[in-house]
């Protein structure tokens, strides 16, 4: 089951097809009939999004939006709306909706929005945590790299430009786009997102600057787009590097000038929106490949915010681990847990390719799996990714026999990639594995370049 959706909606016929909808594509669908038993059910049981209709009998769609702003605030809520009824569905994205669909509505574009906000419910379902640890912005640390992180962020949010975030994955880009936001004077205006690998290249524009009615097929009325409801707010643009090089000409326009015409349009919008973009990639890279315009990412560097991978700040292992343990065993409603301390030692000598993501996962797993009240390490190493026999190892001696086959390894990737002139896809040609395995291997390994 993906997920389960709340679908308030009076009209009998419509509450019908959106079941039917979003039950084919795997969601458990419960239903209310107006506002006010939507807004009951809610209080019982948990759901991953609401979706609601805004003209309703008792209690209206905006009345519920609200309610849910104040009980449940992670809920993300997607309006449905007539396109007569626009203005009330765009201030609700003022006000923090998470989405709005106009009626009539394609399967597709409802099955998209709908599969963002599930998406979306699982990673801030677990932000507004409270632990023992000291927690900033519902982030944990204490590395000295972290704390030079956090300056940088504080200068990020105190300055008007444009904030490039980047890291591997699971680095807590995201987390970081969201603190800079709430610290500055931005704070009370929207903060929207956008996922440049989620949209389709073609929806892109569409999605980004919004349509004119007929712009093209299924436009049936014009649509204002994430930029225009960003207004006096902050845009959080993830996955830059994956914004279609048709549309990145768009976008440097609006950074330049802060206007822009909707897909389809003749009359220019001005917003007043600042920008944070998040990429795993290393987009200086992409940009000497021709495959990010240069003057773009000028523009949208203007503050670097780098996060270093987890093996590389080893002293935040141990408050990140706590702070997952205490909202593991909140979530699980499980009693007194701690990490035995071999264990901890252990987490602290895993690489983390997947970095606090993974550790999170690792001890959320953990805490579900163990039986005592001391989480041993083989609980926590259970199931973690371990593409290159980088498993807790049980003693120092063995930790020093795989260090120097990683050594090893490293040395003949290294020589391969010289050999290549740096060309890594070539760089796998040469050993005989694929693309996909060798740059695994690199980040994995830690190897520079
Ligand atoms: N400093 C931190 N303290 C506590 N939790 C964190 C911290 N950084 C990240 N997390 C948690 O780790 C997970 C990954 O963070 P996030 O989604 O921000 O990473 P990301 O860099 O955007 O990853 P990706 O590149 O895969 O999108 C989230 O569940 C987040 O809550
Ligand atoms: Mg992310």
């Amino acid at each position: 089951m993906k997920g389960t959706i709340l679908v308030a909606e009076d009209d009998r016929n419509l509450r019908r097809v959106l079941r039917a909808m979003l039950t084919r594509e795997g969601y458990e669908v419960s239903e209310a009939t107006d506002g006010a038993s939507a807004a009951e059910w809610l209080a019982a049981r948990k759901a991953d999004a609401l979706v609601t209709d805004i003209r309703m009998p008792k209690m209206d769609g905006l009345a519920l939006f609200r309610h849910c702003r104040e009980r449940h605030v992670e809920l993300p809520v997607i309006l449905v709306t007539a396109y007569g009824r626009i203005e009330d569905a765009v201030e609700a994205m003022r006000a923090g909706a998470f989405d709005y669909i106009l009626k009539p509505f394609d399967e597709a574009e409802l099955l998209r929005v709908v599969g963002n906000a599930v998406a979306s419910s699982a990673v801030s379902d677990r932000e507004g945590a409270s632990a023992p640890v000291e927690e900033w912005f519902g982030m944990v640390g204490r590395s000295p790299a972290w704390n030079e992180v956090r300056k940088v962020i504080e200068k990020a949010a105190a300055s008007p430009f444009s904030v490039l975030i980047t890291g591997e994955t699971g680095t807590g880009k995201e987390l970081v786009a969201r603190a800079i936001h709430r610290i500055s004077s931005r704070r009370d205006a929207p903060f929207l997102k956008i996922n440049g690998a989620a949209i389709p290249p073609s929806l892109w524009e569409a999605e980004m600057f919004g349509y004119e009615r007929g712009a093209f097929t299924g436009a049936v009325q014009s649509k204002p787009g994430r930029f225009e409801l960003a207004d006096r707010g902050t845009f959080f643009l993830d996955e830059v590097g994956e914004v279609p090089y048709a549309a990145q000409a768009k976008l440097l326009r609006v950074l330049e000038d802060g206007e822009f015409e909707r897909v389809g349009g003749v009359k220019t919008f001005t917003a007043d929106v600042r920008l944070i973009c998040a990429s795993n990639r290393d987009l200086k890279r992409e940009t000497d490949r021709g495959r990010f315009r240069e003057d773009l990412y000028y523009r949208v560097n203007g503050i670097p915010v780098h996060l270093p991978p987890l093996r590389e700040r080893r002293e935040d292992i141990a408050p990140l681990s706590e702070f997952f343990l205490a909202r593991a065993r909140r979530d699980l409603g499980t009693g007194r847990k701690t990490i035995a301390p071999g264990a901890l030692e252990a987490l602290e000598r895993y690489p983390w390719p997947g970095n606090i993501r993974e550790l999170e996962n690792a001890v959320a797993r953990a805490v579900a799996l163990s039986e005592g009240e001391e989480i041993t390490s083989a609980e926590l190493c259970f199931g973690l990714s371990d593409p290159e026999g980088q498993a807790l190892p049980a003693t120092p001696e063995e930790e020093r026999f795989h260090e120097s086959v990683r050594e090893h390894k490293r040395a003949v990737l290294r020589r391969a990639i010289a050999k290549a002139g740096g060309n890594k896809t070539r760089a796998a040609e040469i050993l005989g594995l694929s693309p996909t395995y060798l740059f695994r291997l690199i980040r994995v390994l830690g190897i520079e370049g």
